[in-house]
């Protein structure tokens, strides 16, 4: 999707009014599902064709770019935010706030337990400085794909790009089916 095509989206949304459930756990939770199906098939869309088109060198510009143009987008339509966190972030704007941080490492613990990662997810509606706020997360397994850029032997060229636009990465050394990070949903519920 191009800058423009975000762009137009955003206005879009920004002027449409959707209806959301206000306090229903059930609805809110599959709302967020949904939300989520709609955010990882964009971003999955982009990745694949973009290293189609030029290799994960070039792909990485979809990820550096279009993921937080997308997610800007989907915010807007959950009327919430919409984002993606891990244990192990490239990007430190993705590190984990201290709800998340404890649910990702009980994702972990759901994994070893035997969980199917794919499976693996949480909500629950918490108090944050006298608001009631629900939140949802969701596990991302790495898939094959993934390794050209979150794996332990990266392309030389790849490598160096991630190294130049992200010099605190941690996102790497993943192998398929290990949990690398999760989508993170949150909303403000009127009190
Ligand atoms: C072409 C390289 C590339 C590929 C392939 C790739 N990623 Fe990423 N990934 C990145 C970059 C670059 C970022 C940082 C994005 C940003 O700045 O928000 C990132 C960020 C993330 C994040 C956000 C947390 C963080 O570390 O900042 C998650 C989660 C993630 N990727 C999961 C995946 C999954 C799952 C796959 C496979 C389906 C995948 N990625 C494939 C390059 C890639």
């Amino acid at each position: 999707m191009s800058i423009k095509l975000i762009a137009a989206v955003l206005l879009v949304l920004g002027t449409t009014a959707p209806a959301f459930a206000a306090d229903d756990l059930d609805a809110l939770i599959g709302e967020s599902r949904a939300a989520i199906k709609g955010f990882g098939a964009s971003l999955k869309a982009e990745l694949v064709a973009a290293i189609e088109a030029g290799g994960p060198e070039h792909a990485i510009g979809v990820c550096n770019m279009v993921a937080p143009g997308i997610a800007a987008a989907r915010s807007i339509e959950y009327q919430g935010r919409v984002g993606r966190t891990s244990l192990k972030r490239r990007n430190p704007a993705n590190a984990p706030d201290s709800w998340e941080l404890a649910v990702l490492g009980d994702f972990e613990a759901r994994k070893a337990a035997g969980e199917d990662v794919t499976a693996i997810d949480h909500a629950e509606i918490i108090t944050e400085n006298g608001a009631r706020v629900f939140r949802y997360m969701k596990a991302i397994p790495t898939a094959q794909v993934c390794i050209n850029c979150h794996g332990t032997d990266l392309q030389p060229e790849v490598a160096a790009m991630i190294d130049d636009l992200y010099p605190t990465d941690q996102a790497r050394g993943f192998s398929v089916g290990d949990i690398r990070g999760a989508f993170t949903l949150r909303r403000v519920l009127e009190n």
